[in-house]
This record gives C-alpha cells, sequence and structure tokens, in this order.
C-alpha cells in the first residue's frame, strides 16, 4: 500500500480480542481480503494468528502451545520479560505483530519486508504466560542510525510507563552497540510526546548531576541520543545559547529542577544489569 492510499481507506475492523482484553482499534490494517467485513477479530495473544470467530480462537487455544513470543528473551526483571524475535526466523509471527501494530499506527507504512527487522515483544508474565504489552521494531541495519522503527503500546497498558520503558530500551541496545540513534522519522503526536519526555529526563538528570561543563557532543556518548535530538530538546526547553559561533548548554539548577518537574514520571527503570544481549551481526 502506498501511503496515500493507506490515508484514504476507512477503518475495517473496528475491535480485536485480544487475551483478556477487547479493544478497541484506531486505524485501518491491511489484513487479507477475506476479513474486510469483519467488525471483530480474535487474536491469539500467543502466536498473534487472527481469526474470524470466537469459537476458531476457543479451538485455537487448545492446540497453540507458545506461551511467549517466539525468540529469545533477552531481559527478564520480575515479571517483566524482553523477547528479541527475527523476522526472518519467525516471518509469520513479525507479520501477524505488524498487522495488529498497524491498527494503532497512523502515518507508518509497515510493510516492509520483515525478514530486514528485529522485534523487540514486551511481556508482562504470570502463570498463564507471557501477555504482550508493547514492542519495538528495529532494523538490523540501518545506514540513517535508526536505532527504532515502530514503537506501541497495547492501549490498555498505555500510559503506564511502558512507552518510556521500550525507548529506553532501545537506547541500551544502541549503547552496547556502541552507536548512536534515533527513531525513524515521522513521529506520531503521543510517539512525540513520550520521546520529547524520555529525552528531557535523561539528559536533564545528567546536566543536575554533572559539574561543570559539558558539550552536547559528550552527552550524546553519555546517552546514545542523536546530536540532533540533543539539540532540539534543550533547545525546545529553552536551555542553549549560541555563542562565538557555538552551541552553549546554558544549565542554571534553578531552571533545570523547573523543566524536571513537568517533564513527569521518571517511568519504569530498564536495569541494565538483566539486558543479556549481543548486538546482532
Ligand atoms: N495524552 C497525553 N500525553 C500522553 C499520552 C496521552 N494520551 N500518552 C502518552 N503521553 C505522554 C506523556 O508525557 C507520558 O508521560 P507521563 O505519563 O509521565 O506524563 C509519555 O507520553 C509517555 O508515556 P508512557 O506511559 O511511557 O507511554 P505509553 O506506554 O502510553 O506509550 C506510545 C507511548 C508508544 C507512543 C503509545 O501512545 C502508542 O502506542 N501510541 C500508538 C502508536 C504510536 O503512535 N506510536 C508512535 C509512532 S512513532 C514511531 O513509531 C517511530
Ligand atoms: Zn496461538
Amino acid at each position: 500500500l502506498r501511503e496515500h492510499e493507506e490515508f484514504t481507506k476507512v477503518k475495517n475492523i473496528a475491535k480485536i480480542e485480544l487475551g483478556r482484553y477487547e479493544i478497541d482499534t484506531w486505524y485501518f490494517s491491511p489484513f487479507p481480503p477475506e476479513y474486510n467485513d469483519c467488525f471483530k477479530m480474535y487474536f491469539c495473544e500467543f502466536c498473534l494468528n487472527f481469526m474470524k470467530r470466537k469459537e476458531q480462537l476457543q479451538r485455537h487455544m487448545r492446540k497453540c502451545d507458545l506461551k511467549h513470543p517466539p525468540g529469545d528473551e533477552i531481559y527478564r526483571s520480575g515479571t517483566l520479560s524482553m523477547f528479541e524475535v527475527d523476522g526472518k526466523k519467525n516471518k509469520v509471527y513479525a507479520q501477524n505483530l505488524c498487522y495488529l501494530a498497524k491498527l494503532f499506527l497512523d502515518h507508518k507504512t509497515l510493510y516492509y519486508d520483515v525478514d530486514l527487522f528485529l522485534f523487540y515483544v514486551l511481556c508482562e508474565c504470570d502463570d498463564r504466560g507471557c501477555h504482550m504489552v508493547g514492542y519495538f521494531s528495529k532494523e538490523k541495519h540501518s545506514e540513517e542510525s535508526y536505532n527504532l522503527a515502530c514503537i506501541l503500546t497495547l492501549p490498555p497498558y498505555q500510559r503506564k510507563g511502558y512507552g518510556k520503558f521500550l525507548i529506553a530500551f532501545s537506547y541500551e541496545l544502541s549503547k552496547k552497540e556502541g552507536k548512536v540513534g534515533t527513531p525513524e522519522r515521522p513521529l506520531s503526536d503521543l510517539g512525540l510526546l513520550s520521546y520529547r519526555g524520555y529525552w528531557t529526563r535523561v539528559l536533564l538528570d545528567i546536566l543536575k548531576k554533572h559539574k561543570g561543563n559539558i558539550s552536547i557532543k559528550e552527552l550524546s556518548d553519555m546517552t546514545a541520543i542523536k546530536v540532533d535530538d540533543i539539540l532540539s530538546t534543550l533547545q525546545s526547553l529553552e536551555l542553549i545559547q549560541y555563542r562565538k559561533g557555538q552551541h552553549v548548554i546554558c544549565a542554571d539548577p534553578k531552571v533545570l529542577d523547573r523543566h524536571l518537574k513537568a517533564a513527569g514520571r521518571g517511568g519504569l527503570e530498564v536495569d541494565v544489569a538483566k539486558l543479556i544481549w549481543i548486538p546482532y551481526k
């Protein structure tokens, strides 16, 4: 689908059932044509296969033996786990995930080859299995230094800090790769709000603790946040002055505290000691 066609398509599926949730959808997603007349769709919460009828799902659940996303568990802290799914090794799962995600993503054309992407699926785990709360995708090799292609927190889990957790996680991967990263553009309104919140908190925390001058390049090296994103964040907070042809950070402690308060909750922390991962080769 080209972008224009996507915008003009009306929303087809109104609701989905996923695990213990019924969720209202937000946007059109290009499911195969036989699902076009479908008002509600039923997803297996583990393999993400989708069906038209509840009875089909019930039959499926009796024989589906997945209890977590297919792939490697690369992070576990308390009941939170992150799984890395290779789009090439688990093509059907990756495609199902893209169909599902498109229901909540407006501007993205996500139908590149899933082979080229890794999918980081965040789960809340209990004795019934690992329940997906959200995910982000990442190109295996990005020319533009993108460290995240698409991010989604499923609506029942939104506004609880998972988005910021996923963003933080994407930067932890970049740090392990020894690279700076940036999210693929365009960002949605909610995406931009979440990123702005994350960047603001991370940068201001460092500026607050750091004694003496610090350059934007040093901030970038410490955080894996791309220089442009640091500049735009600090500029929007009016913490940058342009002196003698150079950007200089002016960080008055009182001003920093005011901004930090406004930046809201810190959210769920990524415990780096619990991330067991080597970069994709
Ligand atoms: N209204 C106002 N502010 C909001 C809202 C909202 N509905 N949702 C998030 N925010 C802002 C807040 O500042 C919030 O921080 P706070 O709660 O401390 O004030 C911050 O964003 C992040 O909140 P989280 O709880 O950490 O994020 P969440 O789990 O809700 O996920 C996400 C954010 C992923 C953007 C989610 O809204 C989502 O999935 N949206 C639909 C898909 C989407 O737009 N994805 C981004 C596309 S861009 C891209 O993929 C590169
Ligand atoms: Zn299944």
